[in-house]
């Protein structure tokens, strides 16, 4: 986060608290959250598009005090489940400011957002059309679009192409606006795609943007979905917002005035982008091992290495040392070769058992995509604020990780 401090001793600070004290305080692995980063990244992106509405994909940080936060900062939010639902309504997020998504929406999350009363709920086949439609009455709808538009990321999070489960494809636009308007209960409001995650590319929204307008289906409401990239590591950069914005405007004006249509409101989905720099998370070192550092945390706190080739750094935080640096592999607790948290972090040679490591951009699909595998507990997530830290999460317990296991006799 950009709040990180250096402290002496070699330790250091983010929001104003030391991780070391955290890390004794709350206990490792720990994940933390700077407010005061993912608040200015919200602004950044209401600042850069005002006339657009920024709903945050809750996807990526499921946590009710962090929808508080980016409900204060004036944004809306984007869920995909009766969960992440019950979480924002909970959490006192309006819902006149929510959309739900999902390409796979169960009866239970269809009458969970109708009983919510949620603004939108986006639309990602027909047999949804005729779903929602028996159960809802005037519920305004998007339709999801797979606009063939490859946004040149991991295929794992590519969502924009032909070929995979998302949305309907461009020629079946025409009829699933046919079949909305057909529905009693349901009130087309306008498109939506979403091209995939950790994007660097700016052509390619505009190129979806344009592909949507194509269809010619009047769009009162046009959301271009999220993915901006955020950097993990150094020398990655963030995805360049003001030339997004600039462009996705200008495009967005040029289009519409060549086609004579009222120009729609904007919507956009940044996840990842919002909070993944404001996280960090701390680990112990347990063992070391000829090239590799394991730590009391891994792909159960952690799978994207192993799921999505992601890459991390780490660094030792708490003391100074003079040792040469080699690069090591720092991997994890679980019982797999896979389990692997960041490759080629240098690292001090008397890095040892004890040592407290930080892993940074831990704060988007993190505690999200967290397991129990090996029965391992989740770590808590801690939120830290001009010299003050509170649970947002706690740690689960033993008790915790047993409930569910009922022992029939
Ligand atoms: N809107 C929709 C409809 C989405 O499906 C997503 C993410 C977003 C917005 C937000 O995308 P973002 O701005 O966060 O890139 N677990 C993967 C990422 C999966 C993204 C799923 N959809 C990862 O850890 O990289």
């Amino acid at each position: 986060p950009r709040s990180t401090q250096l402290l002496p001793g070699g330790d250091l600070a983010v929001g104003g608290v030391s991780l070391t004290e955290l890390a004794a305080r709350f206990g490792t692995p720990c994940q933390l959250l700077d407010e005061a980063e993912v608040r200015a990244r919200a602004r950044a992106f209401r600042a850069a598009l005002p006339e657009a509405e920024v709903a945050f994909a809750g996807k990526s940080l499921p946590c009710r005090t962090v929808f508080r936060w980016l409900a204060d900062e004036g944004l809306s939010l984007d869920v995909c489940s009766a969960g992440e639902l019950a979480a924002a309504r909970t959490a006192g997020f309006p819902a006149e400011r929510i959309l739900l998504h999902g390409n796979v929406k169960t009866a239970e999350d269809l009458k969970a957002a109708l009983a919510y009363r949620v603004s939108r709920v986006v639309l990602d086949s027909f047999d949804e059309i005729s779903q929602l439609g028996a159960l809802a009455t005037a519920q305004p709808v998007l339709i999801r679009v797979t606009p063939g538009v490859d946004a040149h990321t991991h295929p794992a999070i590519t969502t924009g192409v032909e070929g995979q489960k998302f949305g309907f494809p461009l020629d079946a636009v025409p009829e699933a606006v046919r079949r909305v308007e057909a529905e009693p209960g349901l009130r087309f409001a306008g498109l939506h795609c979403h091209l995939g995650s950790q994007i660097t590319h700016v052509s390619v929204y505009e190129e979806a943007l344009r592909r949507l307008l194509d269809l010619g289906v009047p769009i009162a409401q046009l959301d271009l979905g999220g993915g901006f990239a955020a950097p993990y590591c150094p020398g990655e950069q963030r995805f360049d917002l003001t030339g997004y914005a600039h462009r996705v405007r200008a495009t967005l004006h040029f289009e519409c005035e060549r086609r004579r249509i009222p120009l729609p409101h904007l919507v956009i989905e940044p996840g990842r982008s919002i909070v993944a720099n404001a996280g960090i998370t701390l680990y112990r070192v347990i063992t070391v091992k000829p090239g590799f550092v394991a730590v009391d945390g891994g792909m159960s706190d952690n799978p994207r290495p192993a799921l999505y080739d992601a890459r991390y750094t780490a660094r030792l935080v708490g003391r100074h040392t003079r040792a040469s640096r080699r690069e090591v592999t720092v991997v994890g607790r679980h019982c797999e070769a896979g389990d692997v948290l960041a490759r080629n972090v240098p690292l001090p040679d008397d890095v040892h058992a004890g040592d407290l490591l930080a892993v940074p951009v831990t704060g988007a699909y993190h505690h999200a995509l967290a397991s129990n595998y090996n029965l391992v507990g989740r770590p808590p997530l801690i939120g830290v604020r001009d010299g003050r830290a509170s649970v947002l999460v706690r740690r689960e317990t033993e008790e915790d990780l047993l409930r569910r296991d009922l022992m029939p006799a």
